[in-house]
């Protein structure tokens, strides 16, 4: 079994890896103020964050990854914030397309496009037609998404199936829900991180997270390196899942 890593806390066994990482990028806004920086320069820094532990995951042979990137509540936030955040994502997939054809991921966008910027949601439907065929790691970006939005939208789908005579809700099965969300053929996510110390979900993936392993560490998410993944790895390696068995 190869184990590599400089300390106990980092030793990770890549030959039992996750299949599915999930990320909630969180922190960027404290990380900014703490040093006297406007919360956009946070956000900036947050995205080459991203670029660095997508590059890694792919390079260590994790078949999935994905990021919350803003979420249904995030609509919330002052109009100067939500733009900048808007502007980076546009930014970061022009760079994607640009690296496309050498990095071979594949991107999977997450969430209601519609009601983005209409050059950032045609942009987010081109790298992900375009990527499609590619057989590196799957990158799933939750964009305009949340948890409870997912659920509902499925409930209404079923249901109207059922209204059309195409299925009834007697046979109705755990699966048929999983086959409408976002994420329908992707397997759930063996291990939740959430850097920046804050230890809840946020309307994070909850269907899917029904038996992932959480991870949360005080490291904000602009400073979250590949030493950190390693960490949160370890961690996942030395968890016994049990999936309510014994
Ligand atoms: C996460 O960082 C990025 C988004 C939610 C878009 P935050 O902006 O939530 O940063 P904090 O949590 O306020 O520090
Ligand atoms: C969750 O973080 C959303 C993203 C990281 C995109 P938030 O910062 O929005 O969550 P709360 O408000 O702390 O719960
Ligand atoms: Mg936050």
């Amino acid at each position: 079994m190869p184990l590599f890593g400089s300390t106990k806390e980092t030793r990770v066994d890549y030959s039992r890896l996750p299949r599915h990482i999930a990320i909630i990028m969180d922190g960027n806004g404290r990380w900014a103020k703490s040093r006297g920086l406007p919360r956009t320069a946070g956000h900036a820094v947050g995205a080459e964050t991203f670029r660095t532990i997508a590059t890694y995951c792919r390079e260590i042979g994790i078949e999935y990854l994905t990021v919350y990137a803003f979420s249904t509540e995030n609509w919330k936030r002052p109009m100067e914030e939500v733009s900048a955040i808007m502007g980076l994502l546009k930014k970061y997939l022009l760079e994607a397309i640009a690296d496309m054809e050498k990095e071979k991921v594949r991107f999977v966008f997450f969430g209601d496009l519609s009601p983005l910027p209409a050059e950032l949601r045609e942009l987010a439907e081109e790298t992900q037609r375009r990527s499609a065929g590619y057989e590196g790691c799957q990158v799933n970006i939750c964009l305009n998404y949340g948890g409870r939005d997912e659920i509902l939208r499925a409930a209404k789908a079923l249901a109207a199936e059922c209204v059309e005579g195409k299925r009834s809700p007697d046979t109705m099965t755990e699966e048929d829900i999983s086959n409408h969300l976002w994420s329908a053929g992707v397997p759930d996510p063996d291990l939740v991180i959430r850097p920046s110390g804050e230890v809840r979900l946020s309307n994070f993936l909850l269907w899917q997270s029904a038996y992932a392993e959480f991870y949360v560490t005080d490291v904000s998410w602009p400073d979250f390196s590949k030493e950190d993944l390693r960490k949160a790895l370890a961690a996942y390696q030395g968890r016994s899942r049990r999936f309510g068995g014994v």
